[in-house]
């Protein structure tokens, strides 16, 4: 397979363009890789990036890689390829036969043959990789290098913009709103991933986002507060920020009154910045955060049962109908394929289903937990069938964190489905860390952690009909 100039030339411009489309830097990656694919005439490719210790390579975008070939999770830079930590470009042209690959009973099992890994550098530091896969055998022609030079320094602008252009973008603006003329808001450069915190907490919190893929920043920007005389007596730097919802994250594990003027100041960035969303994270809500996966100091606290009923069996009925009525109207004339996510959603699935008036087919899909094995979420039952082309409803018992749906999400597009929604009975919004967008809701709840019908507590109370909220043994 050779590729012309022309398929080059084009791509570098899909490429290009796709790198100033103003997507999330997954999407932004899932995309380049696509085109980087399609140009070399490849199957797949992804584009990794490299930790500040050379350590290890974690896929930030991908394309046309069965799920078994991205459920490896990070790859040991050292022993995988590890001539492109050096900047070269690297083939491997049998990969199951391959030392330097890591997994190569994968690549046999997914009839991946040729393996080329191109670095990506900023200035002279090597901080990713584009791999590209293919299941003939493939030379590295003068024109692929050059093809893949070319990918790699516009994926070096894509991480760097990531980092830095939307903070700068902000300080532009808030500089114009702020209340006094000031000095333009500290604009640090970070790297994208740091490797010292300043507490154990926003280390478990990095790790939580890192494993469900979410993208971070640590403490990328620091807001003035205060001014005295020219200078700025007052500062703020929140702890995260997440690009993919515009949203800053500040946590407070210290002592109680530490909290008290954290408060004070969120309040205050707040009212001056009014268009910056914060979230505060206190230790009891990151506790109640870790609770969920059975983990940290609230993961194996005592219930005594079941404390108030939040909706009867009757209410979550007439729900069912009403939600099932609008999804049947609205895929008049069509088959969907409804894919529901274990075990949770087993009650509000096959209850749903039933209601609705239209050709369904149904599938499950199951993924790992944090806290369980493995740094990274990886999809622990797979789909059954090609939804290629097909109306997907992703349906779902409870979205929280929305971080497990927003990997479902990304994971069921790369199929490239005809549609994908989303349909889930309850929704609690106030602790999203994942941009993901809701088509159905049954119930909006506050911010409670809630049992029965599907939903569980340490694998308890799924079989209640009715969804409530769970009692704390006393003296706890
Ligand atoms: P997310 O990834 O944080 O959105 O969490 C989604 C998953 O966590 C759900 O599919 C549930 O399995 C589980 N979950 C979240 N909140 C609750 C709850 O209040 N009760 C039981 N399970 C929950
Ligand atoms: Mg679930």
């Amino acid at each position: 397979m050779t590729t012309s100039k022309g398929h080059y030339y084009l791509g570098l411009q899909q490429a290009t363009a796709l790198s100033n489309s103003g997507l999330t830097l997954r999407r932004t990656c899932n995309a380049i890789a696509k085109v980087i694919a399609k140009s070399m005439g490849m199957t797949g490719c992804r584009v990794l990036l490299l930790n500040p210790k050379n350590e290890y390579l974690t896929t930030v975008g991908s394309f046309g890689l069965s799920d078994l070939y991205l459920r490896k999770g990070p790859l040991d830079a050292r022993k995988s390829l590890p001539e492109v930590l050096e900047g070269e470009i690297a083939i491997v042209s049998h990969a199951p036969s391959d030392e330097r690959v890591q997994h190569p009973e994968v690549a046999e099992s997914q009839h991946v043959v040729t393996i080329i890994a191109s670095p990506i550098i900023r200035g002279s530091d090597v901080i990713g990789q584009v791999r590209v896969y293919s299941r003939q055998e493939r030379s590295l022609s003068d024109l692929d290098q050059e093809f893949l030079r070319a990918i790699g320094n516009l994926c070096a602008v894509v991480l760097d913009k990531a980092e830095l252009s939307q903070f700068k973008e902000r300080v532009k603006r808030n500089c114009a709103k702020a209340p006094r003329q000031v000095l333009p808001a500290h604009v640090p450069s970070t790297p994208l991933k740091p490797t010292e915190f300043a507490h154990e907490s926003e280390a478990e919190f990095a790790h939580l986002l890192d494993f469900y893929q979410i993208e971070w920043l640590y403490e990328p920007r620091s807001f003035p507060l205060a001014w005295n005389g020219d200078g700025i007596s007052q500062m703020f730097t929140p702890d995260f920020y997440l690009p993919e919802l515009d949203m800053y994250v500040e946590l407070t594990t210290m002592k109680q009154d530490l909290i008290t003027s954290k408060n004070r100041k969120v309040r205050k960035l707040r009212e001056m910045y009014p268009d910056i969303n914060v979230r505060l994270l206190t230790r009891k809500d990151f506790a109640r955060l870790l609770a969920k996966y059975g983990y940290g100091p609230l993961g194996e606290a005592k219930v005594a049962g079941v404390g108030r009923v939040l909706f009867s069996q009757t209410q979550i009925k007439r729900k069912v109908r009403s939600l099932a009525r609008r999804i049947s109207k609205d895929y008049v004339g069509q088959r969907i394929v409804m894919i529901g996510v274990l075990k949770g959603v087993m009650c509000f699935m096959s209850d749903l289903m039933q209601q609705i008036s239209l050709p369904v087919k149904t599938d499950y899909m199951d993924i790992s937990h944090y806290g369980g094995d493995g740094d990274i979420v990886k999809i622990t039952r797979d789909l059954d069938c090609s939804i290629a082309g097909k109306h997907v409803l992703m349906v779902e018992d409870i979205v929280d964190t929305g971080m497990t749906l927003n990997y479902l999400l990304t994971h069921l597009e790369s199929h490239r489905p005809a549609s994908l929604r989303v349909c889930s009975l309850l929704d609690r919004k106030q602790r999203r860390l994942a941009n993901v967008k809701l088509d159905y809701v049954g119930f909006e709840i506050a911010d409670e952690f809630v049992v029965g019908y599907g939903l569980d507590y340490h694998g308890e109370y799924r079989n209640l009909p009715f969804i409530g909220t769970l009692q704390e043994e006393k003296g706890d």
